[in-house]
């Protein structure tokens, strides 16, 4: 049996709230440490979380990880255009941000080992033991090592007083951060069933939004979102507004299959609208200012950054070395965009920046900047050695 200390990754719900006693009873543990990381969660989980980890644990910790998270996070994975599979990624994001947080306190605490409740058929178990084996702690799962279900689940809450009404309540598992709200299990387990609407707590429904359509300006420095409709704000506060402001119109709804890291299919609905309004936007100003080639290169860095974010492979030595590319694109990416967000649908209507590669003068059907008669040279010399083979075979097509 052990002995000594151990720190919990603890959101409150059933599976980690059934971790406790089993930290004791099972593990052997004399004290058991819960840490709520807040990343955006609602106030409500957190507040619930706080009352049931000082009931249930020997000490309860929340730390506010917001403003981090879209710093260290977020905001790299908008240079980024981060997307896995078509959806902005979100929980990939914020779970190693709430391991390290976790990491930090067993280090303080002088913990044994860290435990999680992630159970053994999903993409958060590798995420945090990825980070909590690479800080060189040893990890304790037990949901997963025991092999558990919801039912032996709530049978074993339910006799060491743990209240799972409000687990009961909700059919859906529900994992939110700022960035990102995602709703699976229950009857969307069923690929054929279409989602109800009570699920959706972020996003008008595109057709209820508003019939007008809401025009937002989105300035960004290097990359990196700075200000709505010109007023500066944080980025916690950026995020959240816009969520806010793109949800209304109905905008950042996602229903999809997912193929997780395991290989397994998922149902998914997400709910992510600053992600998708902030990402649009970041993109097209890419177009102004990035050159075709740094565009063309940097569509296949952002996949693979993407792919990388969503394993949570955030130590692995190419996520650095990709990360320091799009740094370096970034310089440029500094500028505005208007977008129009209308019934579910955002799209740009207007960019503008400093580092603009736009030349006015040589596009416009009204200019005389290029002599028209120079272009002839390159076009006769344009796709040469098709035109060779062409002449030659008269076949190709
Ligand atoms: N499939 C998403 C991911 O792996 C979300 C997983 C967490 N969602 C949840 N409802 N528990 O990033």
């Amino acid at each position: 049996m052990e002995k000594g200390k151990v720190v919990l990754a603890y959101s409150g719900g059933l599976d980690t709230s059934i971790c406790i006693p089993l930290l004791r009873e099972r593990y052997g543990f004399e004290e058991v440490t819960t840490v709520f990381v807040d990343v955006g969660q609602p106030a409500e989980d957190i507040r619930a979380a706080e009352k049931k980890g000082q009931k249930l644990a020997d000490q309860h910790i929340t730390i506010d990880a917001r403003e981090r998270f879209v710093s260290d996070f977020v905001f790299p994975s908008v240079k980024a255009n981060a997307s896995y599979e078509g959806y902005p990624v979100g929980t990939a994001l914020a779970r190693p941000v709430i391991a390290e947080e976790v990491v930090q306190v067993a280090d303080r605490i002088g913990a044994e080992a860290i435990a999680h409740g992630c159970t053994g058929r999903g993409n958060d178990q590798l995420r945090f033991d990825f980070v909590i084996r690479s800080s060189g702690f040893r990890v304790i799962a037990p949901v997963r090592e025991m092999n558990l279900t919801r039912e032996w689940e709530i049978e074993y809450a339910r006799e060491k007083n743990i209240p799972v009404a409000a687990v009961r309540g909700s059919p859906y598992s529900i994992d939110e951060n700022c960035w990102n709200r995602s709703i699976e299990g229950g009857k969307l387990e069923d690929p054929a069933y279409h989602p109800p609407e009570e699920i959706y707590r972020w996003t008008a429904s595109p057709d209820d939004a508003p019939g007008e359509a809401d025009i937002v300006t989105i300035a960004f420095e290097r990359g990196i979102p700075t200000e709505i409709d010109g007023s500066r704000m944080r980025g916690i506060d950026l995020v959240t507004e816009m969520n806010v402001r793109a949800g209304r119109s109905g905008v950042g709804r996602n229903d999809m299959i997912e193929d997780r890291i395991l290989g397994l299919k998922a149902r998914e609905v997400y709910e992510h609208p600053a992600a998708t309004a902030l990402i649009t936007a970041h993109r097209d100003l890419e177009q102004l200012v990035l050159s075709r080639q740094e565009l063309a290169f940097k569509r296949m860095v952002d996949d693979r950054w993407s792919e990388l974010a969503y394993m949570g492979l955030v130590y692995e030595p190419l996520f650095w070395a990709l990360s320091a590319f799009v740094d370096k694109t970034q310089e440029r990416v500094t500028g505005s965009v208007d977008l129009r967000m209308h019934k579910g649908s955002v799209r740009p209507v207007g960019r503008s920046s400093p580092e603009s590669l736009y030349a006015p003068d040589l596009v416009s059907f009204d200019s005389t900047c290029i002599d028209q008669a120079t272009a002839e040279g390159f076009s006769r010399y344009f796709g040469l050695q098709a035109q060779i083979l062409r002449q030659k075979k008269k076949t190709g097509r």
